[in-house]
């Protein structure tokens, strides 16, 4: 602004200046109450006299086209600009089929609306009253004073390599043959699923699921046009049976499995079928995406492998891990570890997609987990709610007539009622006495599951989960 100034005719130059301010005005370049340059500043920009400055804008001021306030400088008064005519743009009609189908299928649009006061066992986000907000302040201040300038600047596509070896020996601890795999960070789970998504060829369009599954999944699924072939859960894991016949049947591009604290249902897949999941797949020669977000959400017994570590050298899964359930969602960081060489094509969506994850988010979270704190969260995390979780199972055994109930740990139950009672009308009557939960019909891949629902309890204080259970009950014995 004020660059292409130019002297036009034989007036006086502070007659010009003061038109040509007056013209910016009513086009629009200059906004009601904006900051006119100082007289110093303009008339040096100009090349024009500091006289020249102060005279236009003390006629700009007598017009009342400008005003000034003492020891602030000179500001723009009211303004008046050329009427432009607006245009109305349908943007539903220039939307593509697959936004179309996002909203469609986005179940927090169609969310039950509770309201304040009630009972609500819809989520799985974690208790937020646990959150260790001191030491992660304490991790930001000292990963800022060590590399401030860094972390605010652009980092890698891959991600912020401290933190890429911290969750690589994290992974190796954990069983896995790390010695051919490699690391992509991520915006959480969702954004890995995504990219790995984007990155596979489509050969069959078909991809192996536990029924129910983790609706997110079952959402991007659709996104990408795949088919999804849901396989019944037992209580311990995948029906093994099914999936043999099915494989020998069709051929799949990937199959998609969460083996601990399966959403919706809470299961853990035994460590007997995650070898046979291992081996049959690998017989296939059919991928496995591992989705291991809750791993560390265990309440009892001891740990389980993820199923990554049965395939030793061998690169067929795919395992996608997150610190949105087990420390904090609103970081967005997930991993994805995979064959080094697929993590370098994947490192190249990535980039094309969104540069990279936040290397400040990275960098702070490293520091919190190489201070140490995260393994003391995780302690006090598990001890609060294995309470609830207990609370919940037991409240549930007293008050629920259900048929089955599934959940070994993590932050949620899930019900099975007899065949013919319908989870959404009982949700409805729940919804009027203050208690709201999430039918488990929204996380079947073949339209089953009206007879189910999930409850979380991470966010409950423990009367609430009884009262609400108790009431979830009473209710069922009127429908
Ligand atoms: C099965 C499953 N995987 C992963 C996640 C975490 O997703 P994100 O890391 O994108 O928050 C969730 C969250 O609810 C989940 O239920």
């Amino acid at each position: 602004m004020f660059s292409d100034f130019k002297l036009m005719d034989e007036r006086p130059v502070y007659v010009q200046l003061k038109d040509y301010v007056q013209d910016m005005i009513v086009k629009g370049h200059l906004l009601e109450h904006q900051k006119l340059p100082s007289t110093r500043e303009l008339s040096k920009l100009l090349a024009v006299s500091r006289n020249t400055v102060l005279n236009a804008y003390a006629e700009l001021e007598l017009d009342g086209i400008i005003y000034a306030v003492k020891g602030k400088g000179h500001f723009i008064g009211k303004v008046t600009t050329l009427e432009t005519s607006s245009i109305e743009i349908d943007w539903k009609q220039r939307l593509n089929e697959t936004t179309l189908l996002a909203d469609e299928i986005d179940l927090i649009r169609q969310d039950i609306h509770w309201k304040k006061g009630m009972i609500s066992f819809t989520s799985i986000a974690p208790e937020e009253k646990l959150f260790d907000v001191e030491n992660f302040k304490r991790a930001f201040l000292t990963r800022m004073s060590i590399e401030g300038d860094i972390v605010l600047n652009y980092g890698y596509a891959k991600g912020y390599k401290p933190l890429i070896d911290h969750l690589l020996s994290y992974m190796e601890m954990k069983g896995v043959d790390i010695s051919n795999k490699d690391i992509l960070i991520t915006n959480g789970f969702t954004e890995g699923l995504d990219i790995l998504l984007s990155s596979l060829a489509k050969k069959s369009g078909r991809v192996l699921c536990e029924n129910p599954t983790h609706h997110a999944a079952l959402k991007l699924f659709s996104l990408h046009g795949l088919d999804v072939h849901g396989i019944d859960m037992q209580d311990d894991g995948i029906d093994m049976e099914q999936v043999e016949k099915t494989l020998a049947d069709k051929d799949f591009d990937f199959a998609y499995l969460i083996p601990s604290y399966h959403n919706p249902t809470g299961i853990v897949t035994s460590s007997e079928k995650r070898s046979a999941i291992f081996q049959l797949f690998s017989k296939y020669q059919i991928p496995i995406i591992e989705d291991g977000f809750n791993e560390e959400l265990r309440y009892s017994s001891s740990h389980l492998a993820p199923l990554i570590a049965f395939s030793g050298i061998g690169n067929n899964i795919v395992y996608i891990g997150s610190f949105s359930k087990i420390l904090f969602p609103g970081l967005r960081v997930g991993w994805i570890l995979a064959d080094r060489e697929l993590i370098d094509s994947l490192e190249s969506m990535k980039r094309a997609r969104t540069i990279h994850t936040s290397t400040l988010d990275q960098a702070v979270l490293y520091q919190y987990l190489q201070d140490g704190y995260f393994e003391k969260y995780l302690k006090k995390a598990r001890f609060v709610y294995k309470k609830k979780y207990e609370l919940a199972r037991q409240a549930c055994i007293q008050y629920i007539p259900y048929s089955r109930i599934t959940g070994d740990g993590g932050l949620h139950l899930f019900i099975e009622l007899k065949e013919d009672v319908d989870a959404r009308l009982l949700l409805e009557k729940c919804y009027d006495k203050g208690v709201v939960f999430y039918p488990g019909d929204v996380f079947y891949t073949n339209g089953r599951g009206s007879n189910t629902f999930r409850l979380g309890f991470s966010r409950l204080a423990d009367d609430d989960i009884v009262r609400g259970i108790q009431i979830i009950g009473d209710t069922l014995k009127t429908l």
